[in-house]
């Protein structure tokens, strides 16, 4: 197992589109391992291969309080969402320090495969049907700051700037 280096947004890594997977293998196995690591250790409630700069289509969700709830999508797809929005103030491993309301479907129907290439599904509302969208928008290159208009969009990423920039003096 192994942690491994999360980037930071605007690392072109998250603004690409990740190549579905086709081989259920040792190294897929590993790599879902080691994001699940580096996902706790973070903290964080998921993460996607693309930020830790792996273009394929898998993302770790763990959205409970003691670890009890591990998800390891592979090629995840949205197949169904309510009209019913939600407003949840959403952060990013890769947007550090920065949290911003986001409008989304508050529920959500997901299909996967598992690590072994089967196929399974599952209904969510709440913070997994929020961090399900987060994660596999991921993986098509778009952030959650993507989803703000454009003012609130330049206003965040001011913000961003800003919160690197007082971390780099306290180092
Ligand atoms: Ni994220």
């Amino acid at each position: 197992m192994a942690l491994l280096p999360i980037l930071q947004y605007p690392d072109p890594a998250l603004t690409s589109k990740a190549e579905p997977v086709t081989e259920f293998n040792d190294e897929l196995r590993q790599l879902a391992a080691d994001m699940a690591e580096t996902m706790y250790a973070a903290p964080g409630v998921g993460l996607a291969a693309n930020q830790v700069g792996v273009l394929k289509r898998i993302v770790i969700i763990d959205v409970s309080e003691d670890q009890s709830d591990l998800r390891v999508l592979v090629n995840p797809e949205i197949l169904s969402h309510t009209d019913q929005l939600m407003d949840f103030e959403e952060g990013c491993l890769s947007l550090k320090g920065l949290y911003e309301h986001v409008k989304r479907p508050d529920g959500v129907t997901v299909r996967a495969q598992d690590l072994n290439g089967n196929f399974f599904e599952y209904s969510a509302t709440g913070i997994l049907a929020v961090c399900s969208q987060h994660e596999i928008d991921h993986l098509d290159g778009t952030v959650f700051i993507d989803h703000l208009s454009r003012f609130k969009k330049e206003r965040a990423r001011q913000k961003l700037c800003k919160l690197r920039h007082n971390d780099k003096k306290k180092h």
